[in-house]
């Protein structure tokens, strides 16, 4: 039942965009009527933290980076004309690249045309470029055909190539690596490498590289000749990437209209820029943000998007935001362990899997609805009168009265359709939202030591793997008598599970015996 007070509170917390085609409805958040005026001193100065982020200063403290992702949509914002001329080239960059693939004019050796791209990276390297792929594909017009490497899982990246079966001749791979130095990346790369190969194909003449200049992989590049190195830039953060080369690159190929998509980020970022909060959907999203997690994460982010193109919008979202606010410190070196958990698919699929949690259950979250108005291919009548489009909107309405109901708070973005501009937009949206809620719980929101820390963990584990195959021998030794022979007796668990994996894998031989302890490994 709609009560003439939530109507009003409806229309009272409306933000309506009409610029960006975008609303953000908030009414359904339990905040108090002071609330905005309560928080004005901590959001004017996250406004004024961000005003000066967008001049160009060092806002990434930890790592003495600038942060310049909004100057990507607004070359002319940048701190230098060198800055600006270096935005302003790689775009041009990438349009002619595409252009010349699209005609035939940059061609493989063995086909007519480049038909396929194949994007390997990992990260913000990949969520962002996966999630506009998928959002703006349009079956049977894509000028390429998109397909993904995420992971250092062979068989998932064997998967992929089976895909490509019969077509690798006609594919064009993109590695993207900001740093030039992510293994999961590198690996990738050399698997899809061996597959050229094997398939007699000259590597270096299918593959273009974004990263870093001077980088390991922009170095593997130039010495190999490869078709082409687009720059990725010191002063762009991963999960904020996909306006740059990043996730421009990959757009083009596949027909996506990327001027568009720059030009709704630059428009999102001239309206989010503003310091009036009820006109600032950005600063209103940090607000509920902080209002129903206690700014502490008290309460996780369900992002719901009631549409099957923006199913990804939910994972891009996550590292988002997680990788952005999963702080163990604040940025005055105190321990807070910050971040919000952010999960989420699609409705109304997700209706039939664990909203029933998110209505009846434990009340530790709030929802973010995406809400598209225009349904789109949606002529058929599945009742008389009604359209599947019909439903879906129906469920989005009705879940969120049945959550607001039980108590349970929600917002609800509204965009008109799902095009480049939207994306754009979208993408701007959060970005700035995360940025202006890392000031509120005062966290550094674009430096990340856990995956730092998560890379360097990887590699001492494979250095202890290296270790204990060179100390196997044909005499079969216990997980710690191998351990102890390499000075890592501390370590024997961990070795322990190494050495399943080589044996799992028939890399070593394997006595097993009644315990781990009890079961020893040799050479094969
Ligand atoms: O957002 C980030 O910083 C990370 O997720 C990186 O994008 C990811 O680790 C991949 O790094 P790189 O692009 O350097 O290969």
């Amino acid at each position: 039942m709609d009560s003439p007070a939530l109507w009003d509170r409806f229309q009272k917390h409306l933000c309506s965009v009409p610029s960006l085609d975008l609303t953000l409805d908030v009414s359904r958040m339990n905040f108090a009527d002071d609330y905005f005026a309560a928080m004005a001193p901590r959001i004017d100065a996250a406004y004024r933290e961000m005003a000066e982020l967008e001049k160009g200063a060092v806002a990434n403290a930890d790592e003495n980076r600038m942060v310049g992702h909004y100057w990507l949509r607004n070359p002319q914002l940048a701190p230098s004309p060198e800055i600006t001329d270096e935005i302003e080239a790689s775009v041009a960059q990438i349009e002619a690249f595409a252009a010349d693939v699209h005609a035939g004019k940059i061609k493989p050796p063995a086909a007519e045309r480049f038909t396929q791209v194949l994007s390997i990276g990992i990260g913000g390297s990949a969520l962002g470029p996966m999630f506009a792929a998928d959002a703006l594909t349009r079956v049977g017009e894509d000028k390429m055909q998109i397909s993904f490497v995420d992971n250092t899982d062979p068989d998932g990246i064997a998967r992929t190539l089976a895909k490509l079966e019969g077509r690798l001749d006609e594919t064009l791979c993109i590695v993207i690596t900001k740093s030039g130095g992510t293994p999961d990346t590198r690996n990738g790369m050399m698997v899809v490498r061996r597959a050229f190969e094997a398939a007699g194909l000259d590597f270096s003449k299918h593959v273009v590289a974004v990263t870093m200049a001077g980088s390991h992989m922009d170095q593997l590049a130039s010495e190999e000749g490869w078709l082409e190195r687009f720059p990725m830039f010191d002063w762009v953060g991963g999960r904020t990437s996909e306006l740059s080369a990043v996730g421009l690159l990959p757009a083009a190929l596949q027909g996506v209209d990327i001027e568009s998509m720059l030009s709704g980020a630059a428009a999102c970022d001239e309206v989010t820029r503003s310091t009036q909060t009820a006109e600032n959907p950005s600063a209103l999203l940090a607000l509920m943000w902080y209002h129903a997690t206690g700014g502490k994460g008290l309460k996780d982010m369900v992002v719901l998007p009631y549409k099957d193109r923006l199913l990804l919008l939910s994972r891009y979202l996550q590292q988002l935001v997680m990788e952005s606010l999963g702080k163990r410190l604040d940025r005055d070196g105190h321990r807070v362990d910050q971040g919000i958990a952010v999960y989420g698919n699609k409705g109304s699929t997700d209706q039939h899997a664990y909203v029933q949690q998110l209505r009846d259950g434990v009340n530790n979250f709030f929802v973010t609805f995406i809400h598209v108005l225009v349904a789109g291919h949606d002529s058929v009548e599945v009742e008389p009168g009604v359209t599947a489009g019909d439903y879906l909107n129906g469920f989005q309405i009705g879940t969120r009265a049945a959550l607001f109901g039980n108590d349970r708070e929600s917002m609800t973005v509204t965009v008109r359709t799902v095009d480049a501009r939207t994306i754009g937009v979208l993408i701007a949206l959060f970005e700035r939202a995360v940025g202006l809620y890392g000031t509120l719980v005062n966290i550094n929101a674009y430096n990340q030591p856990g995956v730092e820390a998560g890379k360097k963990a990887a590699a001492d584990v494979l250095e202890l793997q290296n270790g204990l195959c060179r100390a196997l021998t044909d005499a079969p030794q216990s997980a710690r008598a191998l351990a102890t022979a390499i000075d890592a007796a501390d370590q024997v668990e961990t070795a322990y599970l190494l050495l399943e994996h080589l044996a799992a894998n028939d890399r070593i031989a394997q006595l097993v015996g009644d315990t781990p302890s009890e079961t020893t490994y040799s050479l094969k």
